[in-house]
């Protein structure tokens, strides 16, 4: 029955609320699925211990204009992230428009001051302090929703991913649950913590039709010949090629291209594709072996919601195995996070590691130093347990339900690359730059940490080509059944894909000068933007200055798209060049930033006559240094203050003439 698509959903929620008998509802705007999955965790404290039929549900779902006939007793709650340059997900983006504007258009529109007045609402924002626009998107729904006369209950928190969003979570709570308590008159000493509850019931098959398991697709099977809109729900399995752009490195550097012809997929240059991952066969066989999984691996199961009525019934598509979820499902390689731990007490096989377990999840620091710092898995930690104990990893944590593993463990969620391809040029070709990433975060101990995507990407990199797979890496099992996998007979790959849209974007008029500076892979949209620009010169024309910065260890080894740039940049002209930084080729270290510095009188030229200035790459230092070295142009060649050199690149942010494409 899953082929024909889930009915036609009711948009009021109000309505679905009445229907249902549920007081409380929490919107999630996600894009990484952390705000989803903080909705579903207070839904399902709200359910549990305080009593309340409440739901969590995916804001682009409903039709928010029926905010107006919320009933005075209900609560909504809004978790809201901000993306990017205060931007909201997504899915939010309908809500967002609806409540930016000036006079809203709501269902009942009877009160035009204040349409909202019935309304209480609980709000939580996560955001990433390194960006310029911290929770922008929460501050500003809370600040309208008020303005509108909703009332909110309790503090509106705010969480830093750049510093302990969890803890933020957490600690936001603790005020927070009272507050709500006393809004929707229930005795918080009453709150009942009784025995864990289920949210997903597993049923495992034993007959089922090979041909109706899911075995990593993202989305049920479409009825046959049914339109397609590929986005984040249902991406694309694109076919790709690949070339390493590192040379005599041990590192790798993927120019990635992603054949997007064969679908109605568009993009811009500048925006971003998703890639969506596949966990390391290392990894899965870890943790299936501390859950004494081993052995069932291909067992075919069903996981479904408990609440029959919840708006998400299943978490992925089933029936599915549990090798497919642990592969393509569960973020199964990420830091295991401080409340799945804790709620793994219970299991842990004697009393010694309950107690470890217990200090892992509660004790900040120890869980810093011995889980977050260096990004140990659930598979990891669980084995670390047993070994300290010198018990048998095999099954040692077995009595672990297993729909407490769906529940607290995150779903595998796509990796973002900015495109480095024009798409006036290659309109259906869409180029990612991406490096493979690995660490050693302790120095006591020869672990290695891999990136879960670029690792990924490298393995099938390596059978497309053809290359000798490197055994230091992490096994991938790339000819699955999956479709969008390495096929052995036709030898083509294909990654499941999607496009994001984004603000970066070139001045619409192209003689405008633009500054861009990109060290690393921090190129990738700049390789974009250089040959778009090189493209409309050939069309006869006029460009305006084309400023490329660019960093990178040594000119012999990873200077990435060496051999494009000087035919490029002959193209675009004479008041148009590359500038360099190599940073490992002299005894001091040279910065992108301190060429701009060098060619600093230029460069606040250029800004005189309007310049955009682009920043891609490393958000923490390397976004703030090139941005401080824009307030020192400001002061020594427009003569300003410190506090005026700051609110003229304020203001050039403002007005989109400083854009950033970062990640931290
Ligand atoms: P390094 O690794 O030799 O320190 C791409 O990663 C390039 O960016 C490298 O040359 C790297 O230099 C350089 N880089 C590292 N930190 C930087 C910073 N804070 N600002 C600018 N460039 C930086």
């Amino acid at each position: 029955e899953l082929k024909t698509g889930p009915p036609k959903k009711e948009r009021n929620f109000v309505k679905v609320m009445q229907q249902q008998g549920r007081r409380v509802i929490f919107f999630y705007g996600s894009q990484t699925g952390t705000a989803e999955d903080y909705a579903s965790r207070l839904a399902k404290e709200c359910s549990q211990k305080y009593g309340i039929s409440s739901m969590a549900a995916d804001i682009e779902q409903y039709d928010m204009s029926y905010l107006d006939t919320v009933p005075e007793d209900f609560l909504v709650f809004f978790v809201m992230a901000t993306y990017g340059e205060g931007e909201p997900t997504d899915n939010a983006v309908d809500f967002w428009d609806l409540v930016s504007d000036e006079q809203p258009q709501f269902s009942e529109n009877e009160d035009e001051e204040t349409p909202l007045k019935n309304l209480r609402y609980v709000a939580f924002g996560l955001g990433n302090k390194t960006y310029e626009h911290y929770n922008e998107v929460i501050r500003n729904v809370d600040k309208r929703l008020t303005s509108m006369g909703a009332k909110r209950i309790g503090e509106c928190g705010e969480g830093d991913d750049d510093g302990s969003l969890e803890e933020d979570f957490l600690a936001w709570q603790e005020e927070m649950w009272p507050a709500f308590c006393e809004a929707l008159g229930v005795d918080e000493n009453s709150a009942s913590s009784g025995p864990r509850q289920a949210s997903f019931s597993i049923e495992e098959l034993t007959e089922v039709d090979k041909a109706k398991i899911y075995v990593g697709e993202l989305s049920e099977w479409l009825k046959e010949g049914a339109r397609v809109v590929y986005d984040a729900k249902r991406p694309y399995n694109a076919p790709i090629t690949s070339k390493d752009l590192f040379k005599g490195s041990d590192r790798h550097c993927l120019h990635m291209e992603i054949d997007i012809s064969d679908s109605n997929l568009t993009y811009q240059t500048g925006d971003h594709v998703a890639i969506w991952p596949t966990n390391n066969e290392v990894e899965i066989e870890r943790l299936a072996k501390v859950l004494g999984l081993s052995d069932k691996l291909d067992t075919v199961i069903r996981v479904q919601a408990v609440d029959t009525a919840a708006s998400k019934q299943f978490p992925f598509p089933v029936p599915t195995t549990y090798r497919a979820i642990f592969r393509h499902y569960l973020d199964i390689c990420a830091a295991v996070s401080r409340q799945t731990l804790m709620s793994l007490i219970e299991y842990a096989p004697t009393e010694k590691s309950k107690e470890v377990l217990r200090k892992l999840a509660t004790d900040k620091d120890e869980y810093r130093v011995r889980v977050g710092d260096v990004t140990r898995n659930l598979g990891e930690v669980l084995e670390m347990l047993a070994e300290s104990e010198s018990l048998d990893v095999e099954g040692s944590f077995s009595t672990v339900p297993f729909d407490l593993i769906v529940e607290s463990v995150s779903r595998l969620q796509p990796r973002y690359y900015s495109i480095s391809s024009s798409s006036k040029e290659s309109p259906k070709k869409i180029t990612v730059t991406v490096v493979t990433l690995q660490y050693t975060p302790e120095s006591s101990s020869p672990r290695t940490v891999y990136g879960v995507n670029t690792n990924y990407l490298w393995r099938l990199h390596e059978s497309i080509n053809g290359i000798e797979p490197d055994i230091s890496y992490p096994h991938y099992s790339i000819t699955g059944p999956r479709n969008c996998l390495y096929d052995t007979e036709s030898k083509v790959a294909r990654v499941p894909v999607h496009v994001r849209r984004s603000q970066f974007k070139l001045p619409r008029n192209p003689t405008v000068p633009v500054i861009m500076v990109g060290p690393g892979t921090g190129v990738a949209p700049f390789r974009g933007f250089v040959r778009e620009r090189a493209l409309q010169k050939k069309e006869g024309k006029p460009i305006g200055p084309t400023i490329l910065y660019f960093g990178c260890r040594n000119s012999a080894e990873d200077f990435l798209y060496e051999e494009e740039w000087s035919d490029l940049f002959e193209t675009l002209g004479e008041s148009s060049r590359i500038i360099t930084a190599f940073s490992r080729e002299t005894s001091q270290k040279v910065y992108v930033q301190h060429r701009l510095m060098e060619n600093g009188s230029e460069m606040w030229d250029l800004l005189e006559k309007g310049a955009y200035v682009y920043v891609c790459g490393d958000a923490k230092v390397m976004a703030r240094d090139v941005n401080q070295t824009f307030v020192r142009f400001a002061q020594q060649f427009g003569g300003l203050e410190e506090d005026k050199a700051h609110d003229y690149v304020k203001n050039l942010r403002n007005t989109g003439r400083y854009q950033e494409d970062v990640w931290s």
